[in-house]
């Protein structure tokens, strides 16, 4: 089987990862770069452990994690889609076998808030590891008067993790914000849609999801 480390070592993809994330550096959207996809495969591979999926599907979650993004780099409008059929391309030269390709090729079309099937487990967690990623070393601008309600909202975010917890089948989403550098609208502004995404990933998975904001239990 062709695994996540083998994808990692292809230098083609790892370029096209930089370059998605040059080109939406250019356009001023936050960090979509190595940062944020390592962090999204991280956290991705955690919850696949945690929920003790086999050896097999976590490669394939990690592959989908690590090449979730590339469709960047044809623009910000339907990635996820363009991601899809490049995935395709690029694990058919690595041989892979069409069974596990169409697995991720579903996990990364459906991965975008504004256009989403959630149809298997693999989409799911795909989902939740990417929308947790809210942290302010996403902001590129280095200006706070040039910041958008995005940068806004990342820069506030002091810390985040995402835990798995088993017994209760919950899945917890902890943000510490500080609300001097955004209010906490702007945060439910932009986040909202992606918060209830993750609300049906989990159940996709048999998990309920929380948000907890600073000391408040939002969900
Ligand atoms: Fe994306
Ligand atoms: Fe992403």
């Amino acid at each position: 089987m062709i695994t996540l480390k083998d994808v990692q070592a292809v230098k083609d993809i790892q370029e096209l990862i930089q370059k998605a994330d040059d080109y939406l550096g250019a356009l001023g959207f936050t960090d979509h770069g190595m940062n944020h996809i390592e962090m999204v495969t991280k956290r991705a591979l955690m919850i696949a452990d945690k929920l003790t999926f086999t050896d097999e599907e976590k490669e394939l979650v990690g592959i989908a994690a690590y090449m979730h993004d590339i469709g960047n780099i044809t623009g910000r409008q339907n990635h996820s889609i363009a991601g899809s059929i490049m995935a395709f391309q690029l694990l058919r030269e690595l041989h892979m076998d069409i069974t596990h390709i169409s697995k991720i090729m579903t996990a990364i079309a459906n991965h975008d808030e504004n256009n989403s099937e959630i149809t298997d487990t693999i989409s799911a967690v795909l989902i939740i590891a990417d929308k947790s990623d809210v942290r302010q070393s996403r902001v590129r601008e280095k200006n706070r008067q040039k910041f958008d309600i995005h940068d806004r909202v990342n820069f506030a975010v002091q810390s985040s993790s995402l835990i798995v917890i088993n017994g209760n089948k919950e899945i917890w989403l902890n943000l510490e914000i500080d609300t001097s550098l955004s209010p906490m609208m702007d945060y439910f502004e932009i986040f909202l849609s992606r918060m209830l995404l993750s609300k049906k990933a989990a159940q996709k998975l048999g998990y309920h999801f929380h948000l907890k904001i600073n000391s408040s239990i939002l969900a």
